[in-house]
């Protein structure tokens, strides 16, 4: 197995009899996944992507990251939630937290419609000033107001910009194969269209052409990521906790969440990982928040964080939290320290060290002082961040998810809380057919 999980770390708070005793429990829940038994299970497409994928689809789709690296000096990606937390996650992750900065022959890519901040949209719109635009707009419902706006806003723009022949070309949809807005707006103006399969649901949805698109712009290997997540696929079956570390990370966290635990804390020791924290949270929060039930998600970078959250996970986290730690045992690109004369920093103890050992130490260090103060540390291994492991990971979570999901007795694969705020949202901008809605929030509002 490419990843490693060990719950060492949290054996003061999780015992074997803890582990045995959900075992049964979390292989039921495991089965009636892969079955496709439980509630939501017209969303499981995601089980088998990684080796039933679109293997055309795929193709087109790296035809048209060709097209937009050739033709543009900046990808405007537009989404929100499942539909552009993937694909900046795998962008930053394999790239860098400051990719758009590098020098690089790639375009730009700038994510927009993921709030509804107009600094941030006039933001983005003056940083396209002089640059040659494509846009991937990615939209399952095709309805959903934030990415709505932003796509207006940025048809406008490349179709002032472009001749309408040539604002046809850049223009890329990800959106439902057949219904809904955005493809119709497509088949009007005959835009390139990217599937989101009707069995995958948004936060499951980053190795299909919602992620796999704006992923290959930016010049990453779009195989070795599927084939990670492939080997995930073959390898996370066992029922047996002892022989699948999925299953077993599952079960732990399961465990730490009946003996009280409420949060958990996602950790990286790399700044190119918040995104993928991100990602996660969202997955776990989707799909596990329901019926009063779930374990908060929270995220952290250390050391970065150990400098601002850390006093209080130190020395309040323990009744709250636990942490789960995803960790890389190889860097590409390490830097080794160097001897200074004089030593006037008092750094030359380190002279020769790499930066990477430095970190790791802190990791160590980190998690003896952590676990010393009562928060249990759940550790998860890979290799090194490059596209295959991060695949790999990116399926170990999707799966442990839905293994919880189902341990705790919900559908892992709905978001009906989502919808409220929409709602009064609606309503009080006006839309027609929330007349009645209106009126109520205004008064409870004092408006
Ligand atoms: O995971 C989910 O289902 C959600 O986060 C959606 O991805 C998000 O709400 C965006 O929806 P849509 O792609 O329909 O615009």
């Amino acid at each position: 197995m490419s990843i490693k999980f060990s719950e060492k770390f949290a054996a003061k708070y999780v015992s074997q009899n803890d582990i045995e005793a959900l075992e049964s429990k979390a292989i039921e829940a495991m089965n009636t996944l892969v079955n496709g038994s439980g509630e939501g299970s017209d969303y499981l497409g995601w089980l088998e992507l990684p080796k039933n994928f679109d293997k055309t689809e795929f193709d087109e789709i790296k035809k048209a990251a060709e097209y937009i690296k050739n033709n543009a000096d900046v990808l405007i990606v537009i989404g929100i939630g499942g539909s552009y937390l993937g694909a900046r996650a795998v962008i930053e992750g394999i790239k860098s937290e400051n990719y758009n900065l590098l020098k690089k022959d790639t375009p730009n890519i700038y994510f927009i419609g993921n709030s509804i901040s107009p600094e941030s949209l006039n933001d983005i719109v003056e940083l396209c000033e002089g640059k040659d635009i494509c846009v991937n707009v990615i939209s399952k419902s095709g309805t959903t107001t934030e990415p709505a706006i932003a796509f207006r806003v940025f048809r406008e723009l490349v179709n002032k910009k472009y001749s309408k022949e040539e604002a046809a070309k850049r223009i890329f949809c990800t959106t439902d194969k057949n219904k809904g807005t955005l493809k119709e707006l497509s088949l009007r103006e005959g835009y390139k269209t990217f599937v989101v399969p009707d069995d995958v649901g948004g936060r499951y949805s980053v190795l299909t052409a919602v992620g796999l698109l704006p992923i290959a712009v930016a010049g990453i290997n779009i195989d070795a990521l599927m084939k990670g997540a492939d080997d995930a696929r073959k390898e996370l079956c066992d029922d047996s906790s002892k022989d699948n570390d999925m299953l077993r990370y599952a079960i732990v966290r399961n465990a730490l969440y009946n003996s009280g635990k409420k949060l958990e804390c996602f950790v990286s020791y790399e700044p190119s990982m918040a995104m993928f924290n991100e990602w996660l949270k969202q997955l776990f929060a989707e799909s596990e928040g329901k019926d009063g039930k779930g374990l908060f998600p929270v995220s952290c970078i250390f050391s970065t964080d150990l400098h601002s959250l850390g006093q209080f996970i130190q020395e309040c986290g323990a009744p709250l939290m636990f942490e789960t730690v995803v960790k890389f045992n190889n860097v590409d690109n390490d830097y080794i320290i160097r001897e200074e004369e004089g030593n006037i920093d008092g750094l030359n103890f380190l002279s020769g060290e790499k930066m990477s050992t430095v970190n790791e130490k802190a990791r160590l260090g980190t998690l003896l002082a952590h676990t010393e103060g009562g928060v249990a540390n759940l550790v998860i291994e890979a290799e090194k961040l490059d596209e295959y492991n991060l695949g790999y990971l990116i399926y170990f979570f999707e799966k442990a998810c839905a293994v919880s999901g189902y341990i705790l007795g919900i559908n892992p694969f709905n978001q009906p809380g989502v919808e409220s705020y929409k709602k009064n949202m609606f309503a009080l901008l006006g839309k027609p057919g929330y007349e009645k809605e209106k009126e109520g929030l205004e008064k409870e509002l004092g408006l």
